[in-house]
This record gives structure tokens, C-alpha cells and sequence, in this order.
């Protein structure tokens, strides 16, 4: 998982499209941030150079491995000391109320059994007027070219229901920002986009096969051809595939 995020993290059009979210919220100099679920620290390493020496980035994981992983990853960054990291749950978050500028979660929420509980975590440590930032991709939104387009349909819908606990995750985070009680809440959508089969899609996709198999949605033999269908199609300068990302951001009422 760790060196899916950091590839993912590194892929041009994924970089382009996080950040453009953290300009989106926005993030400014001086700010103390929470990132919720920072995973190996992609957000967190951005955030860190955004804030300036003057801010602070609190970065929390449920996960220790991957927080330790995160830590490591930092280290030579010139900007490591703006960061803290802290194992913890989004759902009961360590802190005082109203202790944040910002609190953000990236690709987290659609993981969450209680998606409203960890938003509302979230608005209580945020200072008054200050923001909440969601992102997420919408897995009822993935479009990808294959030759067998039943097939496709058939692993990507049912892989993903079966590993996400809100596989349309994106499309709400408006909602659960107002359902937890922040205001002037925004939505920018944006689309990953890969033409050319780059490192991270080929690992989703080959996991997405692994996963069709584990859950028994096809067998090993069709998981194989459908991997195979890819190559075809980029052989053929033809592959496409987009994921949509939704990135809502709400401001706590004074
Ligand atoms: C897909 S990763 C995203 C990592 C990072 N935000 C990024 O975009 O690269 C999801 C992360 O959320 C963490 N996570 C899931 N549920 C959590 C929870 N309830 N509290 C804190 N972290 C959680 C996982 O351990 C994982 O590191």
C-alpha cells in the first residue's frame, strides 16, 4: 500500500489535481493544518511547504506502519519540523476543539464505516471560520476503455463495493460537510485523467484484477484476459481511462 501511494502521489496528473484542491480550500502561510489519514505523507509534504516556516502541519493515521513509513519519507525534507505526526482515528480525534486552521482528509472518507462521525470530528477541532476539506474519487464515476465493456463493468462495480465503504463517496461530501453542520461549502470536481497506461493506473488495474478473483467475480483465466484486453487497447494508441475527484470544502460558523 505504502509504494501505491507514493506512485500515485508522484503520477503528473494526480500531483496536478491534489494540489489543485489544496489551492482550492485554500491553504496559506502560517496555518496550522490537520491532515486526516495522511497515509505515507503525499499531502502531508505538500502541505508542509505551503504553510511556510511560520505553520504547522498535524499529521495523523490510523495505521502505524504507514506513519512510521510517512515519518521516514519526510525526513529529508527541509521542511520535516513544520510536521507532527500522531497515530489516531478520525472518528475520536486527540485534540482540543478549535485547535486547527484547516483540517483536511484526502482520499480517506470513502475508507470509513462513519463517514459523518469523523466530519464532525473534523469541524470540532477546526477554529471558528476555519475550514474543512474533503477529497475522494467516485468509483460509480471510472471510465476506461476495453474491448469486453460488460466485463469490465462487472469487476470494476463489484471490486469496489466490496472494498470501499462508500464506493460513491465523491459525489456526497457536499452533503456530509452540511450534515455536519459547516457552511459555504464548495465543490470543485476534477478528473484524473491517463492516456497512456502510466505505472499507478496499470497497479490499479492489475490490482482490481487480483481483487476480481479474491471475491470470486471471475475466475483467474478471465482476469487474465482482461489485463491482456489493456494492452491491446494501448498497443492501439487507444486507452483512456478517467476518474472523477471531488474536493468539497466547508467553513465552520463563527
Ligand atoms: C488511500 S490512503 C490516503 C493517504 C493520503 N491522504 C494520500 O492521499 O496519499 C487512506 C489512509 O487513511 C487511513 N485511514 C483509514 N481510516 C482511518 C481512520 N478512521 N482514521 C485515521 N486514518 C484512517 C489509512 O490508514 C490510510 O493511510
Amino acid at each position: 500500500m505504502a509504494r501505491n501511494l507514493e506512485a500515485r502521489g508522484r503520477t503528473p496528473a494526480y500531483a496536478r489535481l491534489r494540489r489543485r484542491f489544496l489551492r482550492f480550500v485554500p491553504i496559506g502561510p502560517g496555518e496550522r493544518v490537520l491532515e486526516v489519514g495522511c497515509g505515507t505523507g503525499v499531502v502531508v509534504r505538500d502541505l508542509a511547504a505551503l504553510v511556510g516556516s511560520r505553520g504547522r502541519v498535524m499529521a495523523v493515521d490510523a495505521s502505524r506502519r504507514l506513519l512510521d513509513r510517512a515519518r521516514a519519507l519526510s525526513r529529508a525534507a527541509a521542511c520535516r519540523r513544520r510536521i507532527a505526526w500522531r497515530v489516531a482515528d478520525g472518528a475520536k480525534l486527540p485534540f482540543a476543539a478549535d485547535r486547527f486552521d484547516a483540517a483536511l482528509a484526502i482520499t480517506v472518507i470513502l475508507h470509513v464505516p462513519d463517514p459523518l462521525r469523523v466530519a464532525r470530528e473534523m469541524a470540532r477541532v477546526t477554529r471558528p471560520g476555519g475550514r474543512v476539506g474533503l477529497q475522494d474519487q467516485d468509483f460509480g464515476a471510472v471510465a476506461v476503455t476495453h474491448p469486453d465493456r460488460a466485463l469490465t463493468e462487472r469487476i470494476m462495480r463489484g471490486v469496489a463495493e466490496r472494498v470501499y465503504a462508500e464506493p460513491h463517496s465523491g459525489r456526497r461530501l457536499p452533503g456530509l460537510l452540511r450534515a455536519a453542520g459547516l457552511v459555504d461549502v464548495r465543490l470543485l470536481t476534477d478528473v484524473y485523467q491517463d492516456t497512456t497506461l502510466e505505472p499507478w493506473t496499470k497497479t490499479f488495474l492489475e490490482r482490481r484484477a487480483e481483487r476480481a478473483v479474491r471475491f470470486g467475480i471471475v475466475d483467474v483465466a478471465t482476469a487474465e484476459r482482461w489485463l491482456d484486453g489493456f494492452t491491446e487497447v494501448v498497443a492501439a494508441g487507444a486507452f483512456v481511462l478517467t476518474m472523477n475527484y471531488y474536493g468539497a470544502v466547508g467553513v465552520k460558523p463563527q
